[in-house]
């Protein structure tokens, strides 16, 4: 067990790629809480994953919120040594139909949740006084512009340049900071993903998908599980020399 003993905060952990790293982490002995805006969803998965398992009720939007969930947190696990910036919005449409209410809102999550969480976590863990880990969840997207994705690539870009701002600040408190940026991960976030394309490519839905899919130079979409390797490396002590990195871990898709 690669983790035991160790506490970790996971945002948007209800499901998808959150859920799975929470489910990684508890077989490899953490402590986990599910943190998610749907409190109902963060709940049944704690109950459903047993009794190392804790959610809170958080909006990565709301600084109030945000405060009151990583202190519940810690209540509950005792402690914090790892955070996964996980809760991301996606969007796409042409340049030209961008509001400002799209970009302001995946900008609050993506990129303020992300940094607001990180502030939380590192102070925490500060104050504990021996280190800890933080993973943001990137994505290729932060690595190359898309015509139909301008703002969810400029607030991935952003989480990858964040990476590197509070990887080499904190490590100092021993605290090493460090991005995955996955690359087409199948599920219900792909799902909204496909039906965006479908809409603005038109496209029957589900073609995307399927299209994206047999693309990757692997052979297929990843899963939310291709990613939990990764996900419990960063966490370990074998990872305490790397610092403010961003690991594709994408079955080639984005080197192609
Ligand atoms: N699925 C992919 O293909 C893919 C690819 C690259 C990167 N990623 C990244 O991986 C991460 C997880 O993706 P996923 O596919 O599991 O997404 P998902 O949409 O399935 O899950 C996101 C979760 O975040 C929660 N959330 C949304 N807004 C929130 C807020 N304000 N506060 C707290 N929680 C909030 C949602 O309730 C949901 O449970 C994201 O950062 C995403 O950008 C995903």
């Amino acid at each position: 067990m690669r983790l035991l003993g160790k506490s970790a905060l996971i945002t948007g952990a209800a499901r998808g790629i959150g859920l799975e790293f929470a489910r990684a982490y508890l077989a490899e002995g953490a402590t986990v809480t599910i943190a998610d805006i749907n409190g109902d969803a963060a709940t049944s998965a704690a109950k459903s994953l047993g009794e190392r398992a804790h959610a809170v009720q958080m909006d990565v939007t709301d600084q109030t919120s945000i405060e009151a969930g990583f202190a519940q947190a810690v209540d509950q696990m005792g402690k914090l040594d790892i955070l996964i910036n996980n809760a991301a919005l996606f969007s796409a449409c042409p340049i030209t139909e961008i509001s400002r209410a799209d970009y302001d809102r995946l900008f609050a999550v993506n990129v303020s949740g992300t940094l607001f969480c990180l502030q939380a976590a590192a102070r925490q863990m500060i104050a504990q006084g021996h280190g800890g880990k933080i993973i943001n969840m990137a994505s290729q997207a932060g690595r190359r512009g898309e015509a139909l994705v301008a703002v969810y690539c400029a607030t991935k870009a952003a989480v990858i340049s964040l990476t590197q701002s509070a990887g080499m600040n904190l490590i100092s408190h021993g605290i090493n900071v460090n991005a995955i940026a996955p690359g087409v991960v199948d599920g219900e976030h792909w799902d909204g993903v496909d039906a965006f394309f479908a809409k603005y490519e038109n496209r029957p839905l589900g073609e995307k998908k399927r299209v994206v899919g047999e693309a990757v130079p692997f052979g297929r979409m990843g899963t939310a599980q291709d990613l939990t390797g990764m996900a419990i490396f960063l966490a370990t002590d074998e990872a305490k020399y790397i610092v403010a990195q961003c690991y594709g871990v994408d079955g080639g898709n984005w080197m192609a």
